[in-house]
Formats: C-alpha cells, sequence, structure tokens
C-alpha cells in the first residue's frame, strides 16, 4: 500500500502533474477541504452540489441528492486512476432513472414483503414500489432525498456529515427521524460510512449505501471475472418475491458459498432455483461474525486485471450482494458507455431483509432514546 502510494506520486510527476492534487500529498498534510460544485436544478430549482474529496489515494465525488457517490476514483497496480463506481453524468438521469446508483438508502434497505409490518401491536402500511412489496424505503426513499451537507477535515481525516429528516409518517413508516451520514476518506485512502438515526417513536430502521461497484472500471464491461470471498456460512433464501423465507441456509455445497474467494461468474450460471428467481446473486449473506461491536472484516473483491481489491468491514450481521441482474443495457453512464446485465455488483451491509416480519432475525426496531449506529469501512489496494 505504502509503496502504492509513492508509485502514484512519481507517476504524477512524470505525467506534469502537481503532485499536491493527489492523496499521497494529503497523508502528508492532513488532507484538504472538500470541494463544492453546482451539479445541476431540480425541476423545483433546488440546487444539487457535487463534493469532491480526495485523502490517502482515494478520490470520492459525493452528491447532495441521495447523498449518492457519483464518482469513486482509486488507482491500479501500475498507478492508473479509474472511476469504478456506476453512475450518471447529470442530474437529470438520477431523477429520472437510476436503480439507486451509488446512494443512501432508507429508512430500509432492501425489501418490506407487501409493505406491511406491526410493531406494538400497530400496523403500518409502507409505500409500495417494487411489485407489492417495499423496496428501499418506498417511492421517495432517502435515494431521493436532498440532503444538507457539512464538509470536514479532522486531523488526517477528511470528510462530509450528511443530514436528513424523515417526518413521522413519511413513506408510511412511524417517528421523525433524523439521519446522519458520515463518510470519511482515512489518510491510507480508506472510504468509511458512520450512519446514525434517532427517532421519536417506535420505527424501524436498516440503512446502507447503494454503490455498484466495477473494479476494472466503470463501463468496463462484466464483473464476472472479479473475484468475491464472503465470510459466511449461511444466506437467506428468498420467494418469488425476493422476500427471505426465514431459513438460514447453509452456503456449503451450493454457488452461494464465497467461504474460499471464487470468480463471481464461476457458478453465476448453475441452475439453482435461488439463482433462477432472481436471475443471478441477489442475497444477504449472514455473517458468521454477527453483529459486532467494531466493524470486523467480512468481504473481499479483486479484479485480478487492473490489480484492484476492496475489503469491506461492518458491524452489520448482514451483506447483500446484488450482482447488477437488472441492468439491461438501457442506462448509459459517464464514460458514454451502456450497463448490460452483471456490469456492476452491489456489497450493501445491512440487517436481513424483511426483518420487520421474521421475529428470529436480528431485530431493526429504534425506539426513542436509542441511537442506531453502524459503520462500514472500504478499504482499497492493489
Ligand atoms: C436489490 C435488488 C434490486 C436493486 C435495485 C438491490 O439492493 O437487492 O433486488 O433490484 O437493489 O437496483
Amino acid at each position: 500500500m505504502e509503496l502504492n502510494r509513492r508509485t502514484v506520486i512519481a507517476g504524477a510527476a512524470a505525467a506534469g502533474i502537481a503532485a499536491t492534487t493527489l492523496g499521497g500529498t494529503a497523508h502528508a498534510t492532513g488532507g484538504r477541504k472538500p470541494v463544492k460544485t453546482l451539479f445541476g436544478k431540480l425541476a423545483d430549482g433546488t440546487k444539487v452540489y457535487s463534493w469532491s474529496l480526495e485523502n490517502g489515494g482515494t478520490r470520492l465525488k459525493v452528491l447532495s441528492w441521495g447523498g449518492v457517490v457519483q464518482s469513486l476514483e482509486i488507482p491500479d497496480r501500475r498507478g492508473r486512476y479509474a472511476n469504478v463506481s456506476a453512475g450518471f453524468d447529470n442530474l437529470e438521469d438520477y431523477v429520472a432513472k437510476t436503480p439507486y446508483f451509488g446512494a443512501l438508502i432508507g429508512r430500509y434497505g432492501n425489501r418490506i414483503g407487501k409493505g406491511k409490518f406491526t410493531l406494538d401491536g400497530k400496523n403500518y402500511q409502507l409505500s409500495v414500489n417494487d411489485g407489492e412489496q417495499s423496496l428501499h424505503g418506498g417511492t421517495q426513499g432517502f435515494d431521493k432525498r436532498v440532503w444538507d451537507v457539512e464538509p470536514f477535515v479532522k486531523g488526517s481525516d477528511v470528510g462530509l456529515h450528511l443530514y436528513y429528516t424523515s417526518v413521522d409518517g413519511e413513506m408510511g413508516y412511524p417517528g421523525t427521524l433524523k439521519t446522519k451520514v458520515t463518510y470519511t476518506l482515512t489518510r491510507h485512502g480508506e472510504w468509511r460510512i458512520d450512519y446514525e438515526a434517532t427517532t421519536d417513536k417506535a420505527t424501524v430502521v436498516n440503512l446502507t449505501s447503494h454503490v455498484y461497484f466495477n473494479l476494472a472500471g466503470e463501463g468496463s464491461g462484466t464483473i464476472e471475472d472479479h473475484e468475491l470471498q464472503i465470510a459466511a456460512s449461511r444466506y437467506t433464501p428468498t420467494d418469488a418475491g425476493l422476500i427471505p423465507t426465514g431459513e438460514l441456509a447453509k452456503v456449503a455445497g451450493t454457488p452461494f458459498d464465497f467461504r474460499k474467494a471464487k470468480p463471481i461468474g464461476r457458478d453465476i450460471r448453475v441452475s439453482h432455483p435461488q439463482l433462477v428467481t432472481a436471475k443471478g446473486f441477489d442475497h444477504n449473506w449472514v455473517l458468521d461474525k454477527g453483529i459486532t461491536a467494531r466493524p470486523e472484516h467480512v468481504a473481499t473483491l479483486r479484479d485480478p486485471s487492473s490489480g484492484r481489491t476492496m475489503k469491506i468491514a461492518t458491524n452489520e450481521p448482514g451483506l447483500q450482494f446484488y450482482s447488477g441482474n437488472f441492468l439491461d443495457g438501457t442506462l448509459t453512464g459517464p464514460s458514454g458507455r451502456t450497463y448490460r446485465q452483471g456490469d456492476a455488483l452491489c456489497l450493501e451491509t445491512q440487517h436481513f431483509p424483511d426483518s420487520p416480519n421474521k421475529p428470529k432475525f436480528p431485530s431493526t426496531v429504534l425506539r426513542p432514546g436509542q441511537t442506531y449506529r453502524t459503520t462500514t469501512i472500504h478499504t482499497f489496494g492493489c
């Protein structure tokens, strides 16, 4: 890693680029303040900004709309940067047709069956937006909200605090939920996400990030050659509506076994009923470590062609691995190339889907006086 940062600076000098624009220098100086530029305007005139951050060799662009990671640049083994996240180069596409590219997801990551749940004896009906189900918070989830953004430089860290308050009853959820998400780039180039929320009535919460990764670079084709490892012996099979059946099935002997790193494409075409229903991988892995006080390593993604790697650590009990099954060639990214099935993948740290209706799953209930806190750390290397 250290060697890599030096390589990057040397490469920049050779290319005539001021070394001060690179993360390796931020390491020495303690990081520079994020820079804000106008990205676009919503139909009602609301301005949406793009914030550029850089530290430790990682570059991030974040939108105030949806907290979207619009670009995430990291170097390959030769020091060449690429944007490894799928997205758009304009606000209109994000508003009109995004499949949650790069977005913050709330109040509830993934599906709640029929958008219904009961809490403390009261029945709630949520906004339904995926057949019969409520997906990623409903029709107007946190991905479609304008967040208040506050930049910071703290010691050697650089980052953004993002704030959004969801009012009582929004999308059918009880309680006013005050949400704060912090994106931090550390001096080692790690991207850390800290989620926090409080409520004034009992409610359910499950926040996550929906970045679509392609470590070979956005627009470069399939992720099937990427090698993935997930520290999970079980996963949660789903019904036809992609709602967990409640079973914690063993991965051993199935295509869902990623305990040892393997290429994503190796088993993706196995005619396993769960893969047929989801058109590929779109499941929650039950992380062996369970809920932990501190983030622990749970997954590693590696692209052999570029050498780029990403490790994920979290204190959450679940990981949704979605192999970009519904990308169908109709969306065009910043590179000018379209996204086809399997051209990017999501690794969403979370509590399990449909937990409000599954008493045996870890609880997603948040009550007044409690603070919801989870952390996920992405560590890049090559
Ligand atoms: C879900 C998929 C869904 C996708 C939407 C993922 O988190 O698991 O089922 O289609 O989000 O882009």
